[in-house]
């Protein structure tokens, strides 16, 4: 059985989550990593990747940043789905999602379910709660829950990783 692999990084947990309901829907199929706790892991053995970030100043996470740019050559040969998550509406999240790219994957080559985002007005970081609190308010989402994920992108997400590659 071929093995995926769901790599991924979160500020917040949203992208966390997410990876989570992912494992879970692949039935054993897929290992999960936390790019900040394995910063060094090796995808040789994966025929498909799926590669999940929080969009943060419009772009990546440096980690998951970093993480593409060290495996640029390797993703090129395998199947790459990014997950990703951000406030911006899904036209403006996948382009800034190509940009975020920028041609290390040629865009021929990975798929991207871009997710909405959610916002952690409880964050143990004063300043992204503050920051947080801004940005809710700015984009007019609930005070109480601030989050425009879209649920049926997520569900395709999870539809496509009980899929067997
Ligand atoms: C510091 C910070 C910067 C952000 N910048 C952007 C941005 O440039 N564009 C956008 O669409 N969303 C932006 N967001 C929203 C996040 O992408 C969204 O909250 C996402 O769900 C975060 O994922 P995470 O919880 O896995 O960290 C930002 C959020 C934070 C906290």
């Amino acid at each position: 059985m071929k093995k995926d692999a769901i790599i991924y990084s979160t500020l917040c947990g949203t992208t966390r989550e997410t990876a989570e309901r992912m494992r879970l829907a692949s039935k054993g199929k897929a290992d999960i990593f936390d790019i900040k706790e394995n910063p060094s892991v090796n995808i040789d053995k994966y025929s498909r990747v799926f590669v999940g970030s929080g969009i943060y100043a419009k772009k990546f996470s440096k980690e998951i940043d970093q993480f593409i740019t060290s495996n640029a050559s390797k993703l090129n040969s395998k199947e790459v789905i990014l997950f990703v998550h951000g406030l911006a509406p899904e036209a403006e999240g996948k382009k800034m999602v190509e940009e975020a790219v920028n041609n290390r994957i040629p865009s021929s080559k990975y798929k991207t379910y871009y997710l909405g985002g959610k916002l952690d007005l409880k964050h143990k970081n004063l300043f992204l709660r503050m920051f947080s609190r801004f940005i809710a308010n700015m984009a007019k989402l609930d005070p109480k829950n601030p989050s425009n994920i879209n649920e049926q992108r997520v569900e395709e997400l999870i539809k496509c990783v009980s899929m067997t590659s």
